[in-house]
């Protein structure tokens, strides 16, 4: 079990950032959100500042701190604009270095090279982007183990992202995590959602635990409006990726991956901004299907659909999730997992062996499990 104090102290966060997200990868976009000249993807969390930027076809992380009076260059989470600060204008080039300040500088203040913005190592799986801002030699296939086919393989199918959306939790990190991998929930507090589409009606099934990330298909039974629902994805019905089910992933710390049959998806990603803050950054996409122009309006509506009913169970789990936050301050008692739950187990003993020790992520979570 993770010690209540863990889900509220300043100093336990400090050394998570430091023991589970900065030993390993860290996921920051997807590359179709970077695929052009100046666009940008930012992720800020605690002791995490960083940008990902395209200069002309080259993707380079910085960190995203100006190195003249120390702005953020780029506000907004993602966009598309030079990687230049906005208090005094600084343009940094594709080395992260300023470009034409030096003659400005005063002398005894850092020659060019200091003026330059640290740089991180960038690794892409499939579609999905990460950095590692240690200095460890882990790679990201050792990293990813199993999950790395796993991931190039759903990159295949992932259509354009249709919304973007970040959502602020009043809540530790872990309690999303935790909420995610929780299979007993689903029925409860997801009646007039995930139930009312034809999840969550039967055991999960095909639960797969690798190191430390996870995934499960979430089996789907026919519903009574099903010829209808069957008539509005008729369009997709020759799509090459099709599962009966809702397939969850959880790649370790922070990142969750769910396709709902092959036909929509989506990417949370929980930023930990404090002991009791999260951003859960909430991106659903569309299948990469080709589609007839007069199946467009048809599949922006079922867009629209996944959209609106991702938004309602992120509420619903949301303000069960504040709750526990009050609660694990208030409790006097150490909580429990019930019997069943392997996800959860995983997430804890991978949790506790990285937090106890120095080894890589990898190698020490593959042990503790
Ligand atoms: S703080 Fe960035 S240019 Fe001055
Ligand atoms: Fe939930």
């Amino acid at each position: 079990m993770i010690p209540r104090g863990h889900y509220y102290r300043d100093d336990v966060l400090e050394q998570e950032i430091n023991c589970l997200f900065q030993s390993g990868y860290e996921f920051v976009c997807l590359l179709s959100e970077v695929a052009n000249d100046k666009d940008f993807v930012c992720i800020d969390y605690r002791g995490c500042a960083v940008v990902v930027q395209n200069f002309k076809g080259e993707l380079r992380a910085f960190q995203n701190v100006c190195t003249h009076r120390f702005n953020a260059i780029q506000h907004d989470e993602r966009g598309n604009r030079s990687l230049t600060c906005q208090y005094h204008g600084w343009t940094f080039n594709s080395r992260g270095c300023p470009i034409g300040v030096e003659a400005r500088v005063v002398s005894g203040s850092g020659g060019a090279l200091d003026l330059c913005l640290p740089e991180y190592r960038i690794d892409t799986c499939g579609q999905f982007v990460f950095i590692k801002r240690s200095a460890s030699d882990l790679t990201l296939p050792e990293f990813l183990g199993g999950y790395y086919a796993v991931l190039e393989e759903i990159s295949q199918h992932l259509g354009p992202v249709t919304l973007f959306r970040s959502v602020p939790h009043k809540a530790n990190w872990k309690v999303l995590v935790e909420n995610v991998i929780d299979n007993v929930h689903c029925p409860i507090l997801h009646r007039d959602t995930f139930v009312a589409f034809g999840f969550c009606r039967t055991p999960v099934e095909q639960t797969e635990i690798d190191g430390p990330h996870s995934s499960w298909h979430v089996p789907r039974v026919e519903i009574a409006r099903e010829k209808l629902r069957a008539r509005a994805m008729a369009h997709l019905d020759a799509r090459a990726y099709k599962h009966n089910s809702f397939y969850h992933i959880y790649i370790f710390p922070n990142l969750f991956i769910a396709s709902t049959e092959g036909a929509s998806f989506y990417i949370g990603h929980a930023l930990p901004i404090g002991p009791e803050t999260t951003s859960l950054r909430a991106r659903y996409l569309g299948p990469r299907v080709e589609l007839k122009e007069a199946h467009r309006a048809r599949q922006d509506v079922l867009d629209a659909q996944s959209e609106a009913s991702g938004l309602r169970i992120v509420e619903e789990d949301r303000f069960i999730l504040e709750s526990i936050q009050r609660g694990v301050r208030l409790s006097t008692k150490p909580g429990a997992i019930v019997k069943g739950e392997p996800r959860i187990e995983a997430f804890m003993k991978t949790y506790v062996a990285l937090m106890d020790g120095n080894a890589s992520s990898r190698d020490k979570s593959s042990e503790a499990i």
